[in-house]
């Protein structure tokens, strides 16, 4: 057939690099910013990279399997597949990093030459490195109230923790979820109801559920923000998110969303995947303005 046959000419004499294939998988992923992220990494980094968005249907294994059979060298995972993706990587054969083994939520696979996949949880650095070094924050001795008690906040508890801050209290809808993943951590974080925010004011608040994500904000008192308190959304958009609008209302004295969060978590499989460091503040900007106001 000459179709079929110009094809493998073309293949034989196509002496350029063969990209390397990458993606996220999740379900919706269709708004992710990832692709726009790793692109703009691997430019700064001259690395010849394909980076795609994947929705997952069906079964998650499978889809991973798939991906790694067709030259895939690594994911990023999203909604709702962390947990799977740990359950993946804690099968025997496969390996975690402490760090997702602490979270038990896994958002970078990395495909190793010998088949096995490697598991590792950037989104607690991303956030930390996002609150510390782009915001300026000084989290040791802070107050920080956390709220939330899924995947998302699990992940980011011990590295929260490794900022040594006076407090971490953790709060919840439903309560036994966030008195439970208190208990994990011993006495280094507090469970305390919604209605109990209000006792103390606190250096930063993170939200860290999915509410804004059906335009809500879990009912908090008001009461935990004043002035010198920095408001954080785990989660971005658009536009401010309820948290955000709640936050500004009641005083706080600054609102980030987190994209920044984002980014910095990219940038942290980037050096897993490729052994190098990109620039993150450029890239923040940039996918700032193409997206949205990123802070008030
Ligand atoms: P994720 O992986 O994003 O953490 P998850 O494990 O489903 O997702 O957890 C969602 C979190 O957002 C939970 O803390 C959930 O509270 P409940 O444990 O009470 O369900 C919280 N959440 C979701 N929608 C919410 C809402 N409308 N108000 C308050 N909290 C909400």
């Amino acid at each position: 057939m000459p179709v079929e046959y110009t094809s493998i000419m073309n293949d034989l004499f196509d002496f350029k690099p063969k990209a390397i294939r990458f993606a996220v998988m999740g379900n919706p992923v269709e708004h992710s910013r990832s692709p726009d992220i790793h692109r703009e990494f691997a430019l700064q980094t001259s690395i010849n990279l394909q980076y795609d968005r994947i929705r997952v249907d069906g079964g998650f294994d499978q889809a991973v399997s798939h991906f790694q059979a067709s030259n895939g060298a690594g994911l990023n995972i999203t909604v709702p597949f962390k947990v799977d993706a740990w359950k993946l990587c804690a099968r025997s054969g496969n390996q975690l990093s402490a760090r997702a083994d602490v979270a038990r939520a896994v958002n970078t696979l990395h495909f190793q030459e010998n088949g096995t996949i490697y598991g590792d949880n950037t989104d607690g650095i991303g956030l930390v490195t996002d609150l510390k070094q782009n915001l300026g924050l000084a989290m040791e001795e802070s107050s920080i109230l956390l709220i939330g008690a899924g995947g998302a906040v699990r992940g980011v508890l011990e590295p929260l923790l490794e900022c040594r801050p006076a407090r971490l209290d953790l709060t919840n809808r439903t309560m036994s979820k966030a008195s439970d993943m208190a208990e994990l951590f011993g006495e280094k974080v507090t469970p305390v109801t919604l209605r109990e925010t209000g006792r103390r004011q606190y250096d930063l608040v993170i939200n860290g559920t999915s509410a804004g994500l059906e335009g809500q904000m879990p009912e908090l008192n008001p009461h935990c923000i004043n002035s010198n308190t920095l408001a954080y959304d785990m989660t971005y958009g658009t536009q401010l998110t309820p948290f955000m609008e709640w936050a500004l209302d009641n005083g706080s004295y600054a609102v980030h969303d987190g994209l920044g969060m984002l980014v910095e978590q990219a940038a942290a499989s980037f050096y897993l995947w490729h052994g190098v460091h990109p620039q993150t503040k450029p890239v923040i900007e940039l996918i700032s303005k193409i997206h949205h106001v990123r802070s008030t």
